[in-house]
């Protein structure tokens, strides 16, 4: 049988058994990057800063058409997230990719592996499985799908002509590899025959292995292009909740969610229309149409975020951002008014390696009162709960609360995963909206 059409054989089965599943069709587990590896919270929070601002600078660099080395802006920390966990192959081997709303292939570290980073999971291994149904065709739509692909041939696929890939990422490193099928199993043993990237050339893909051996060993492709996983297993829809960044308990990321997820308590909904812009197909876009710090709405020209056609402008929502990074003139006007209206002395917290705007803390443990802070969309708001933006240090003696929000340099706003713990994010692909929803995420 052509490989295409056995996996659309193996895809139609499955979605049979999928039928009984009373919840979501798929529940895959989350858990974040360095939970288990025993940091504080202030260790824990200088690496998300690190990554997020390595993470923009990315995403500007490829907006400017620029070149950037991964390892000069990433510095010594990994640009990873929350990871997905589920399963490959016959009988399972474990995986544990970056949940990625950027970019839309998934792709994980397979043997033999000749030019691949260190990592925490053995590689996968498709000659133990006994699912593995080969290399996808050059012919195939998986492979069709993918922006940069060479046609070869393999002693193992008989002179056929295979799908050989190169994906590339917001700095222009790439992972390279051979798009392979084999069978996906999530939690509650959904399984389906998917299309992903044995990644055997991964050392340009800006992936920095730090001091601990990357507990990330691929990425998982929710962004909007043709071949990411929830197009590949028929939902029109998927979800993500966040516990707490310091936290260590995992929670979902659901695919196909049931029609009345949310009827409980419709009041709390905030419902969003997504913009699509051509020049960054995989990207999410919102329409951010300003920003309200306690009970000034700050005088921000409408056109600062607007969607531009060459990618540079708007407002994305990306799980691949730790803290909001804003255009360098808005990220003044919120600290302006932080400042102004916060009834706390600031703290140049630089001593204690944070770059954010501090307060000082009169008591430690304290949770002084700050500014509200919200972000207004069209449709909807974004009225954040004080730890949504604020984390608390303690260092030397000194107690301070921070604001986590980042300067990001460029004109494009990303709205990162500290500004989306504990709702429950709803990616509506059939009906192109995004609804947020308060949720202790544990028990999604
Ligand atoms: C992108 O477009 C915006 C507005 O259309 C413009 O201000 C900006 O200079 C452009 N940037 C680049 C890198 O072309
Ligand atoms: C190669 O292609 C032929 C014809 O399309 C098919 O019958 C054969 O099974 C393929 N071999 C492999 C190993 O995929
Ligand atoms: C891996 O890719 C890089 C460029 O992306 C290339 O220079 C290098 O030769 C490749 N290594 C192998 C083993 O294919
Ligand atoms: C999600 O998509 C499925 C079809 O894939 C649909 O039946 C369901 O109603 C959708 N759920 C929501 C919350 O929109
Ligand atoms: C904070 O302190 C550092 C030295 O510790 C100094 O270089 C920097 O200019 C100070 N920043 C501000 C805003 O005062």
């Amino acid at each position: 049988m052509p490989k295409l059409a056995l996996l659309l054989a193996l895809l139609a089965a499955t979605a049979i058994s999928c039928g009984h599943a009373a919840a979501s069709a798929v529940r895959m587990q989350l858990i974040h990057t360095d939970a288990g590896r025993g940091l504080t919270p202030h260790e824990l929070l200088q690496r998300m800063a690190l990554r997020s601002r390595a993470r923009a600078a990315r995403i500007l660099a490829e907006a400017a058409g620029a070149q950037v080395t991964p390892g000069e802006i990433a510095g010594a920390v990994p640009d990873t997230e929350y990871l997905v966990h589920f399963s490959i192959g016959t009988p399972p081997q474990p995986v544990q990719l970056t949940l990625d709303t950027g970019s839309d292939l998934t792709w994980t570290q397979c043997r033999p592996c000749p030019s691949c980073f260190d990592q925490a999971l053995p590689y996968f291994d498709a000659s133990l499985s006994s699912t593995f149904a080969g290399l996808l065709t050059c012919s195939s739509s998986p492979c069709q799908a993918l922006p940069l692909t060479s046609c070869g041939t393999d002693s193992s696929s008989s002179g056929n002509e295979t799908c050989g890939y190169a994906y590339s990422y917001g700095d222009g490193s790439v992972t390279v590899g051979l798009l392979v099928v084999d069978t996906f199993t999530f939690v509650a043993d959904a399984a389906a025959a998917l299309a992903f990237g044995c990644g055997l050339n991964n050392t340009g893909t800006g992936i920095v292995v730090d001091t601990f051996k990357s507990n990330e060993i691929g990425i998982a492709g929710f962004g909007r292009g043709a071949l990411y996983l929830p197009s590949q297993l028929k939902a029109d829809n998927f979800s993500y909740c966040f516990t707490a960044i310091t936290g260590t308990t995992p929670s979902p990321v659901l695919l196909g969610l049931p029609a009345n997820l949310f009827s409980s308590d419709p009041g709390t909904i905030q419902t969003i229309t997504l913009i699509q812009n051509p020049a960054r197909p995989s990207f999410y876009y919102l329409p951010l149409q300003g920003i309200t710090v306690g009970s000034t709405n700050l005088p921000i020209p409408e056109s600062t975020f607007a969607v531009t056609a060459n990618g540079t402008g708007g407002t994305i929502i990306d799980s691949g951002t730790g803290m909001t990074s804003l255009p360098h003139d808005v990220y003044g006007l919120v600290l302006d008014a932080f400042v102004g209206q916060a009834s706390l002395p600031v703290l140049n917290a630089t001593s204690m390696s944070v770059s954010q705007l501090c307060f000082t803390v009169p008591t430690a443990g304290a949770r002084p009162d700050v500014p509200k802070l919200v972000l207004e969309f069209e449709g909807g708001t974004l009225d954040l709960p004080r730890e949504n933006y604020m984390f608390e240090i303690e260092a030397a003696g000194v107690s301070a609360t921070c604001l986590a929000v980042n300067d990001g340099g460029g004109a494009m706003t990303i709205i990162g995963n500290y500004q989306q713990q504990s709702m429950h994010v709803l990616h509506d692909l059939a009906n192109n909206k995004l609804s947020f929803v308060p949720a202790q995420c544990d028990q999604v």
